[in-house]
C-alpha cells in the first residue's frame, strides 16, 4: 500500500510533469470538503478562507446543491443555446427580479462575462454615437480577467506584460478620482466600467459619493457604466450585489465566481435599452448557460434566501472587521 504522505508528493511531481505551471500552488493536495473545512490527501483538516477564490458561497458539500446538480445531470446536460433552456430561463428570471437589468447573457467565467460586456458596450455606443465611439475608461489597480481584452481592460502593467499588443480603446485613471476621469472623457468614450469595490487590486473601497457622482457624470456625458461585480456579487459584500451599498445602478454588470457556488458560469447583465444591440450572430458560447450551471446557479440564489445568508455574511463580516 502507498505510504499516504507520498501521495502527496506525487501528486505536486504529477502536476509538475503533467500542468502548465501558470500558478504557484501550495504544496498540498485537496480531496474534499465539508462547509467551511477542506480535507487534504494526507487527512489534514484545514479552514477554508479562500472559498475556491471567493466562489463556495454555500461551502462545499452542500447537500441542496450537490442534490441540484444530481438531478439536472440525470435529466440534461446539455443543448446548446439553439435551444430554449428551461434552467436558464428560469436563472434568468431570478437575475433580473433580484437586479437593475432587463435582461441576460451567460458565459462560462468572469473574464468572459466581461468580454461580454464590453462588446456589448462598443456595439451599443457605436450604433448610437458613431464608428468612432468605442473607448471605454477603467481604473488602475483594477482586475477583469485574462483574456486579451479583459487583461487590457486591468489596469496594471503587470497582467500586460509579455502579451502585447493590447487591444485598442481603453484608458486607466486613479480609482476614486472623478477629475481625473472627467479628464480623459472625449467624443470618443462609450463607457466606464470598473469594479464598486476593487478585489484583485487590493480591498479597495470607493471614496463616499464617488459611485453616485460617476453615476451622474455618466448621465450627462451619455457613457455606459458597467460594474464588474464578478468578484463583489452574489452575496460576498453582505448584499447580493455589491452597488447596493450605495443605490447605485449601472447599465451592464458581469457576475461569475459565486453564481455557481462552484460550478463555472458566468453573467453579463443590462437594461433593455443596452442589451437590445445584441441580436441573433452578435454574441455567443457553446456552454454558456447550459442547464447543468444554471440549475447549480438557480439553487444557489434560492439558497441564498432561504438560509438567510446575507443577513449572516453582514453580522460575521462585522465580527471579523
Ligand atoms: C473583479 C473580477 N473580474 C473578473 C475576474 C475574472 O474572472 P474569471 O477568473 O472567472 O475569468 C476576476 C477574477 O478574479 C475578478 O476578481
Amino acid at each position: 500500500m502507498t505510504n499516504p504522505n507520498n501521495l502527496n508528493k506525487e501528486c505536486i511531481n504529477q502536476a509538475a510533469d503533467y500542468i502548465m505551471p501558470t500558478y504557484g500552488r501550495f504544496p498540498i493536495t485537496i480531496t474534499k470538503g465539508k462547509g467551511c473545512w477542506l480535507y487534504d490527501i494526507n487527512g489534514n483538516k484545514y479552514l477554508d478562507m479562500l472559498a475556491g477564490l471567493a466562489v463556495c458561497n454555500l461551502g462545499h458539500a452542500h447537500p441542496r446543491l450537490a442534490n441540484a446538480i444530481c438531478a439536472q445531470s440525470q435529466k440534461l446536460l446539455h443543448i446548446s443555446n439553439l435551444y430554449h433552456i428551461e434552467p436558464q430561463i428560469k436563472l434568468a428570471k431570478q437575475l433580473i427580479e433580484a437586479s437593475f437589468a432587463d435582461k441576460a447573457f451567460f458565459a462560462n467565467s468572469g473574464a468572459e462575462a466581461n468580454e461580454a460586456a464590453i462588446k456589448l458596450a462598443r456595439k451599443y455606443s457605436k450604433e448610437k454615437y458613431g464608428a468612432e465611439c468605442y473607448e471605454i475608461i477603467t481604473m488602475k489597480q483594477s482586475f477583469h480577467g485574462r483574456t486579451m481584452a479583459t487583461i487590457t481592460a486591468t489596469g496594471q502593467e503587470k497582467f500586460h506584460k509579455g502579451f502585447e499588443p493590447l487591444l485598442p480603446g481603453f484608458k486607466y485613471v486613479p480609482f476614486g478620482d472623478l477629475s481625473a476621469l472627467i479628464s480623459v472623457i472625449n467624443s470618443n468614450t462609450a463607457a466606464v466600467m470598473l469594479e464598486p469595490i476593487q478585489g484583485e487590486g487590493g480591498v479597495n473601497l470607493p471614496p463616499d459619493a464617488y459611485l453616485s457622482n460617476l453615476r451622474k457624470l455618466c448621465n450627462d456625458k451619455d457613457l455606459l457604466l458597467i460594474f464588474d461585480e464578478v468578484q463583489t456579487g452574489i452575496g460576498r459584500t453582505g448584499k447580493l450585489f455589491a452597488y447596493e451599498h450605495w443605490g447605485v445602478e449601472p447599465d451592464i454588470m458581469s457576475l461569475a465566481k459565486a453564481l455557481g457556488g462552484g460550478m463555472p458560469i458566468g453573467a453579463m447583465l443590462a437594461k433593455d435599452e443596452v442589451a437590445s444591440v445584441f441580436t441573433p450572430g452578435s454574441h455567443a458560447s457553446t456552454f454558456g448557460g447550459n442547464p447543468l450551471v444554471c440549475a447549480a446557479a438557480s439553487c444557489v440564489l434560492d439558497t441564498i434566501i432561504k438560509e438567510d445568508l446575507l443577513d449572516n455574511t453582514q453580522q460575521m463580516g462585522a465580527y471579523f472587521t
